[in-house]
């Protein structure tokens, strides 16, 4: 039985998916080309950097490593504009309500996040009290679908992986989830997700019944 879960942020709890892409589309456009949200959806789960290569192959422009990071810096530094906007309760549909829920039953409660922004976008919406453990970008070295950040997550609760479960948006996520023997709910039923336990379209279906 589940005695853990662990969530994946972006897409999940909040919905800043949108503001990733309006930040590497501001600078897709700056470099001459364009940044599409099909493409975008390729991203969900994928570092800051790996997005930025992917990014720059897309646009077939080369950079060095140095003005790689400059430009990654870039995107973040409009990514954080947007965030920063966020308020208390700018959370995803049944997201406050499930963490409620799981508290009061006794579930530990991880974050299993890319980002490096993670605790911010956690203490801007109000919901970093909900956390046990936060595992995220500045944790991590092997990224999604690498199994490492929801493995630490585990690990930090005390909690076989087997009784784990994890909620994600991403393929990159789910992949990694199912790589550390973990169940997995994938959010978005539509979005051709495969290899997850089951899929919903968004967490108020876990509170119907
Ligand atoms: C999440 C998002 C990705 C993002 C990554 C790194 O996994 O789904 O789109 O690139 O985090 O986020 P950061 O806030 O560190 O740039
Ligand atoms: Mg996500």
């Amino acid at each position: 039985t589940v005695k853990g879960v662990i969530f994946d942020l972006d897409g999940v709890l909040v919905d800043t998916a949108i503001f990733h892409f309006q930040a590497w589309k501001q600078l897709a456009n700056s470099l001459g080309f364009d940044f599409t949200e099909k493409q975008n959806e390729q991203l969900k789960g994928v570092s800051r950097i790996r997005s930025l290569e992917l990014i720059l192959a897309w646009g077939g422009i080369s950079k060095t490593a140095r003005e790689q990071e400059l430009l990654a810096n870039q995107k973040n530094s409009w990514y954080l504009d947007l965030v920063n906007k966020m308020k208390p309760g700018d959370t995803l549909p049944g997201a406050i309500e499930l963490l409620t829920c799981l508290k009061e039953n006794n579930y530990k409660i991880a974050l299993g996040s890319a980002s490096k922004n993670a605790l911010l976008i956690l203490e801007r919406t109000g919901i970093v009290n909900f956390f046990d453990v936060i595992v995220d970008g500045n944790t991590v070295t092997a990224s999604k679908p690498a199994p490492e950040v929801f493995l630490k997550g585990a690990k930090s609760l005390n909690i076989d992986s087997a009784k784990c479960l994890v909620l994600e948006d991403a393929q990159a996520g789910i992949d990694a989830a199912r790589a550390a023997g973990m169940y997995v709910i994938g959010i978005g039923k539509y979005s051709g997700l495969t290899g997850a336990n089951c899929l919903i379209n968004n967490l108020n279906e876990l509170l119907e019944d």
